[in-house]
């Protein structure tokens, strides 16, 4: 029987891969476990369950590995909060959790552009605040999305599933990427794809590669009818400069999901106009968080029995 930190609460059904072994954790309320106590755990664990708000950072990983560590499975696709290369250099797997949350992130994308598109979190809290006193012709004009042209910056999984949603739609696809795919659309030019799209969405990885990639000079290349959606990871735009551009009327709008210091998020994108912000909920449906839980539990229950899950990110 191992013993095996989880983190955080996970979705009903999503400890019963490892049934058997003795589970540490989550606290009762749920908060995230500081540093010094994921050092501690790390210890006493031969697995963590982790979750994205979980830094699983080199001292976790050495104070693990110099006892009985073995795997870390973090559940979300993203990885950036664990320190992949030094797992790799202690031999710390580490899982995440692709393909399970492709869709459900995608319609989130699509929920984003649609509402940032039509102006539909201004109209519902003018409506629910008392302030629309009629039909109006000139009230709350959006714009289309129907025939808009589409960038994708990133094309793996969610951004193919979020193109194939846009077909529907009537759109105009094309995608930058570090790799051509092979598939109609790739363009090389990121700086060429901002300045031609109508709507841009996100869809790469976090970490350090991708740190404001969208900073303030690509923002101002975007056309000032431009929304900006963003369901990747906050660090990728620079929240600041975003802010700034809605403020200045630069670009039309922002539908948002992920921020740089989650939770906090920058008093002025708080203020923006025609922004709608969201709580990082794109995988938040029960099907999809409760597959994203057993696929990583699922991965841990593997390497503890001496197998190989397919999702390893390092090893
Ligand atoms: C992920 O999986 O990386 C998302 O951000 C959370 O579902």
């Amino acid at each position: 029987m191992a013993r095996i930190l989880v983190t955080r609460r996970l979705p009903d059904g999503g400890l019963e891969p490892l049934a058997g072994h003795d589970i540490v954790g989550p606290n009762d309320d749920d908060r995230p476990y500081t540093h010094d106590e994921l050092v501690a755990y790390a210890r006493e664990c031969d697995a963590i369950v982790c979750l994205l708000t979980d830094i699983i950072d080199a001292a976790v990983l050495e104070a693990g590995a110099a006892a009985s560590l073995r795997v870390v499975a973090n559940v979300a696709v993203g990885y950036d909060n664990v320190d992949v290369a030094t797992a790799a250099k202690l031999g710390v797997t580490v899982c995440n959790t692709p393909g399970v949350l492709d869709e459900t992130t995608a319609d989130l994308a699509f929920l984003l552009m649609l509402a940032a598109s039509r102006l539909s979190s201004e109209a519902e809290a003018d409506l629910r605040a008392g302030r629309w006193k009629g039909w109006g012709i000139t009230q709350y004009l959006g714009r289309d999305v129907y025939g808009a042209q589409l960038g994708l910056v990133g094309y793996g999984r969610i951004g193919q599933a979020v193109a194939q949603r846009a077909e529907g739609f009537g759109m105009h696809v094309w995608y930058h990427s570090r790799t051509d795919y092979g598939h109609a659309g790739y363009v090389e030019d990121l700086d060429r794809l901002l300045a031609e799209s109508d709507i841009i969405s996100l869809h790469c990885p976090g970490g350090p590669a991708t740190h404001h990639l969208i900073d303030a000079h690509r923002i101002a290349i975007m056309p000032p009818h431009a929304i900006l959606v963003n369901t990747a990871r906050g660090t990728v735009v620079d929240e600041a400069a975003l802010a700034a551009a809605l403020h200045a009327g630069h670009l039309f709008a922002a539908g948002i999901d992920v921020y740089e210091r989650e939770p906090e998020i920058h008093p002025d994108l708080l203020s923006a106009p025609r922004t709608v912000l969201l709580p990082h909920i794109g995988s938040g449906t029960i099907a999809t968080r409760t597959n994203m839980a057993t696929m990583a539990t699922g991965a841990v229950a593997t390497v503890l029995s001496g197998g190989v899950p397919p999702n390893v990110v390092a090893a």
